[in-house]
């Protein structure tokens, strides 16, 4: 069984995403990482073409079975990266493959991102697209950072966020946009537990009403 998680940052898609993989026993890719490999890995990059072309290489070169520093990866400075890295579409097709073959091991994944349901995997079996207000996912990206001790500006966080959706809607190779065929799942009064049981409800009936024919 192959289930498609997509929606914007800080929707909750990826603890979904983990909360499926752990309760159907799939393996699991966040494909915002491989987004932020590639992000990180130009960092220093002054932008423009320069900028285009080194992304390229590392997006050609990454080894996305080995993808480091995790804290370094999952930072705010590292999304803004990946989101400037993904509008570029031979960073999205050198990226292409590794998701799709994920896709299709035996047996199935889970696979969250922002074009999994459109473009990388039109055909899964279930397709979730997770939504929540700005506001809320702004709470939820501010108490991750905190947790792990850092400071929290709100109001930047909050302008942030609406940066990246901007260019994330924008991106003229993305997907980014809830597939025909996906279940909206709104989060924004749900708390974690109750999410996950909604995303299994949702999966559940989906693959009952598909063994109907
Ligand atoms: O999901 P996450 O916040 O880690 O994604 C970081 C950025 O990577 C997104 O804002 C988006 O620009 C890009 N991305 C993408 N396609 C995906 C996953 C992420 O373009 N499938």
């Amino acid at each position: 069984m192959i289930i498609a998680v997509d929606g914007p940052a800080a929707s909750g898609k990826g603890t979904l995403a983990t909360g499926l993989a752990k309760h159907y026993g799939l393996p699991c890719l966040d494909t915002g990482l491989l987004y932020r490999a590639v992000g990180l890995a130009v960092a220093d990059a002054v932008e423009g073409p320069q900028f285009e072309a080194a992304a390229i290489r590392a997006a050609e070169a990454l080894d996305a079975n080995a993808l480091g520093d995790l804290e370094a990866l999952t930072s705010a400075e590292t999304g803004v990266l990946a989101s400037k890295v993904a509008v570029i579409g031979e960073v999205r097709a050198a990226l292409f493959d590794f998701q799709r073959n994920f896709a299709l091991q035996p047996g199935g994944a889970v696979l969250d991102g922002r074009d999994i349901g459109t473009k990388i995997c039109p055909d899964a079996d279930v397709k979730l697209f997770i939504q929540a207000d700005s506001k809320a996912r702004m709470e939820r990206r501010a108490r991750q950072l905190e947790a792990r001790g850092v400071e929290v500006d709100r109001y930047a966080l909050f302008h942030q966020i609406e940066e990246l959706d901007a260019r994330d809607m924008l991106n003229p190779h993305g997907g980014f946009y809830k597939a025909e065929d996906a279940h909206l799942l709104d989060t924004t009064l749900l708390d974690i537990e109750a999410a996950l049981r909604a995303a299994i409800a949702i999966v559940d009936r989906t693959m009952a009403l598909k063994a109907e024919g």
